[in-house]
């Protein structure tokens, strides 16, 4: 590894990780540069790592700017997927989504046709704990939107099918009465997905607060982009999309202002690099068994 003062490069410079603002990255990175940029900006909501003036319009003048920059390094064909929450304040709450949304609808308005973004699925992000809330519904998702630039892009969608619930099914009836009805390579995994989130006790956390788990860069990498592809996080935190690169041979450049979370991503692709890295693999959500005590209920419970 080589370290100066704002750039640390891993395995001969195909993974870069930037201790910058990402908007001084991005002046330095040449137009249609980028195959996949996947990322999940600030909130603006009052974490460790947000300014404590930052509030929605925050969170709206940095996703301009960032991913109107984001257009502009991102090939052709190339893929933009943003993570996102919700802004929460006193129980009221903004989808960021929708906000994004809006964002990316102006910003194609200044660009010919196939320099636009074009939105394919807004997926469902869903995960069983978190927060437990008193004043309304607890949240139990967030959401990605994957956008392509331009009509023409490449989806791999075998790379990432996953187990039918009962692959033994066969047609009962036609042409095909007999035979299995599954895709042998498993079913699409739809638009809504189940992976558990980084809290307390999971395999992946690190001391930054809101890790995404790599299991979602990772089915985002192996369905949109090819071995030794260049992937991009501006907002890269403690490495998770990093450490997907690593695992699945592609190229990264990711920025980070904090120097906290700048250590602990370097200690995850160097670990990811060595073949220790530690993380829960993408499979699905083990239902609980139901003999064991912990899944029984108490004496006194009422539902
Ligand atoms: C929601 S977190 C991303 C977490 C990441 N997905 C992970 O799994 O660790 C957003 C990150 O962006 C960083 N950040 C905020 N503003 C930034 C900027 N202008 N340039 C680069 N990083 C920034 C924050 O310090 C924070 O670590």
């Amino acid at each position: 590894m080589e370290r100066d003062l704002h750039q640390l490069n891993y395995d001969q410079g195909n993974i870069k990780l930037f201790h910058s603002d990402c908007i001084d990255v991005f002046s330095e990175l040449q137009s249609e540069c980028v195959d996949l940029i996947i990322t999940s900006p600030p909130y603006c909501m009052g974490k460790e790592y947000e300014s404590i003036s930052d509030d929605i319009n925050s969170f709206k003048k940095l996703n301009k700017k960032v991913i109107a920059e984001s257009m502009r390094i991102l090939k052709k064909g190339g893929s933009l997927c943003w993570q996102v929450g919700f802004h929460v304040k006193d129980s009221v709450i903004i989808p960021l989504d929708c906000l994004i949304y809006d964002i990316v609808d102006v910003l194609n308005k200044s660009v010919d046709s196939q320099s636009r973004l074009y939105l394919h699925n807004r997926i469902i992000w869903t995960f069983g704990h978190g927060l437990n809330a008193e004043k309304r519904l607890s949240g139990r998702y967030e959401t990605i939107l994957w956008y392509t630039k331009g009509t023409e892009y490449l989806f791999n969608l075998d790379a990432i099918r996953i187990p039918q619930k009962y692959p033994g099914k066969k047609y009962s009836k036609g042409k095909k009465a007999g035979e299995f009805s599954g895709n042998p390579l498993g079913k699409n995994p739809s638009d809504v997905w189940e992976i558990p989130n980084v809290k307390a006790n999971h395999i992946e956390k690190t001391e930054h607060p809101c890790q995404f788990p790599i299991a979602i860069p990772q089915r985002l990498i192996k369905a949109l982009t090819k071995p030794g592809d260049v992937v991009m996080d501006p907002f890269s935190g403690s490495g998770t999309t990093a450490v997907a690169c690593v695992l699945e041979n592609r190229k990264f450049i990711g920025c980070e202002v904090k120097e906290e979370y700048i250590e602990i991503a370097d200690k995850r692709i160097n670990e990811a690099l060595n073949g220790d890295i530690k993380y829960r693999p993408d499979v699905p959500v083990i239902e609980p068994d139901l003999s064991q005590k912990v899944a029984q209920k108490p004496e006194g419970f009422k539902w």
